[in-house]
């Protein structure tokens, strides 16, 4: 059975698509399915946005072929592990849980790192440094998280 996680943010455009490209790039994607999803559904079925999708061909990673969607109260019987970008995300998704156990399941991703930051910031209206500072974190959470997986 596949650990499966799943990245979450607002738009599932700029950050969360940046955290299923960085953290499958670091798994064995044999053993872990990794997938993201938005809490809102403004672009749902569009790819991601052009400044992750550059950011990530940047560091080699091509993210370019992800399409966005909404996130599923159906995904916290999917989902082992669900990671959020900020704490309006954690709070979006856990007023959908309907148990204890599938609240558990919710992280910030930042937690556990010590980038001494809680929350990845939303750079929908940043420029191009704006995501590659996103990168950056999220890159350190999903080492950290990759090898907590192998
Ligand atoms: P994301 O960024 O949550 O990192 O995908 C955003 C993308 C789109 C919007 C907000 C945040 N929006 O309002 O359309």
């Amino acid at each position: 059975m596949k650990t499966k996680v799943l990245m979450v943010c607002l738009g599932n455009i700029c950050r969360s698509p940046l955290a299923e490209g960085i953290l499958k790039s670091k798994v064995d994607t044999e053993h872990v399915w990794v997938d993201s999803a938005g809490t809102a559904g403004y672009h749902v079925g569009n790819p991601p946005d052009k400044r992750s999708i550059a950011v990530a061909k940047k560091h080699g990673l091509d993210i370019s072929a992800q399409r966005c969607r909404k996130f599923d109260p159906m995904d916290f019987l999917e989902f082992d592990h669900i990671y959020v970008m900020d704490k309006n995300n954690y709070w979006d998704i856990v007023r959908l849980a309907t148990n204890e156990g599938h609240k558990q399941k919710v992280k910030l991703l930042l937690d556990g790192t010590d980038l001494g930051i809680a929350e990845v910031p939303d750079p929908y209206h940043d420029g191009i440094d704006g995501f590659e500072k996103v990168f950056e974190m999220i890159d350190a959470a999903c080492e950290s998280i990759a090898n907590k997986l192998s």
